[in-house]
């Protein structure tokens, strides 16, 4: 069976002024009527062997989470809280211990909550063929053909087809935000695949391979599940015992090092909608380019995104970025939405 494990800990601060620490992308409803968060959940109806999920967030989002929860019907096996944020090792990690303590060795889907798949049928597929491959012991990770040099994402060299298997490859190289050069001499290469940060594999593999190279993040991990409280669906960790946890990745922590990764090429329209740019490309454009949220007039005007609170028009323009929000407007070159988090950064330097 699939255990769904949902990274719901980010906070996405080049999606600035809709997402804010308080309120992160995965909580947004940016593409459609339903948030990042439920659209996660959503999108696996129909697996086969489908578990409920089990997510692991901030305790500040714990409402947040079990809210946005009820109102699709999903009933999540256990919401784990974490009093800090140690980023994606430790959250994993705690996923793989609650499932072992329980006794049980699903394989644990784990995807990030603020993710857009736009053929979640396809997705779905994916998955299942996956699974033969995880429950012999690979850690299988998602590939998406590159289309430019993102310097933020990981890359991953397909090596041999494994055995029988028809998509899905051994990872020759698995390399986690490489400087611009280097991602442009994978892209032009061509046989480099993004990291879709989604990942299948058992718990007790994942848990193997963290003792091996994470000890101290694994005896934390232990630590701060030992001194846990439970109420209800809420399993909140030691303080002091996560605290004193190493923060990182699992693209760092494992996925870089593991001689047992997997990968199969993913093409269901995936995008991590990491600026405003992505929401403009995953989006449904109009005649005229735009895609737009709220109430907009548009005159001589295309190829923007706009997201309007109150009524906001525009003459005259193009490839802009226009996100009229409660408390703040935000403009930008549909070009250099990435530097919308020196805004965030220029935010906090001001206090
Ligand atoms: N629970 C929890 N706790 N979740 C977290 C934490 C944490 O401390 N930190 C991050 N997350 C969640 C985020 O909300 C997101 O859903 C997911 O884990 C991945 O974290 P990001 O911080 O968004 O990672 P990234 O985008 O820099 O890189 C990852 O994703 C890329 C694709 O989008 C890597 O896996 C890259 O290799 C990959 O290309
Ligand atoms: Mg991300």
């Amino acid at each position: 069976s699939v255990l769904p494990v949902i990274l719901s800990g980010g906070s996405g601060t080049r999606l600035w002024p809709q997402s804010r620490e308080a309120y992160a992308k995965q909580f947004l409803a940016l593409v459609d009527e339903h948030t990042m968060l439920q659209g996660t959940v959503m999108r696996l109806e129909g697996l086969a062997g489908l578990q409920a999920p089990l997510i692991v967030c901030n305790e500040a989002h714990r409402f947040m989470v079990a809210e946005q929860l009820r109102l699709v019907g999903v009933d999540p096996a256990a919401i784990v809280l974490e009093p800090v944020g140690r980023n994606t090792a430790p959250a994993v990690t705690l996923a793989a211990l609650q499932v072992q303590m329980q006794g049980d060795d699903p394989l644990l889907l784990v995807l990030p909550a603020d993710h857009v798949i736009e053929d979640a049928a396809a997705f779905r597929c994916a998955v299942q063929e996956a699974c033969h491959v995880a429950e012999a012991g690979m850690l299988v990770t998602f590939g998406i053909v590159p289309t430019s040099p993102e310097t933020g994402y990981g890359y991953i060299k397909a090596g041999a087809l494994i055995e029988g298997e028809r998509n899905v490859s051994r990872v020759d190289r698995f390399v986690e935000k490489p400087d611009r050069a280097t991602a442009e001499a994978y892209v032009a290469g061509g046989d480099y695949f993004w990291n879709s940060g989604m990942f299948l594999f058992r718990a007790s593999r994942f848990l193997a391979e963290i003792e091996t190279y994470a000890p101290d993040l694994l005896a934390a991990c232990r630590a701060a599940f030992a001194g846990a409280r439970r109420d209800v669906d809420f399993i909140r960790l030691d303080l002091s015992a996560f605290q004193g946890c190493p923060s990182d990745s699992i693209d760092y922590a494992v996925m870089e090092r593991t001689r047992n990764a997997a990968v199969l090429p993913l093409a269901a329209g995936w995008s991590d909608v990491g600026s405003w740019s992505a929401l403009w490309d995953v989006g449904k454009r109009d005649a005229s380019g735009n895609v737009i949220k709220g109430d907009v007039i548009s005159i001589d005007s295309c190829n923007s995104y706009v997201h309007a609170e109150r009524l906001v028009a525009l003459v005259g323009v193009k490839d802009l970025v226009v996100i009229d929000a409660q408390d703040a407007v935000l403009v930008a070159s549909k070009t250099q939405v990435q530097d919308v988090k020196r805004v965030v950064e220029q935010l906090k330097a001001n206090g």
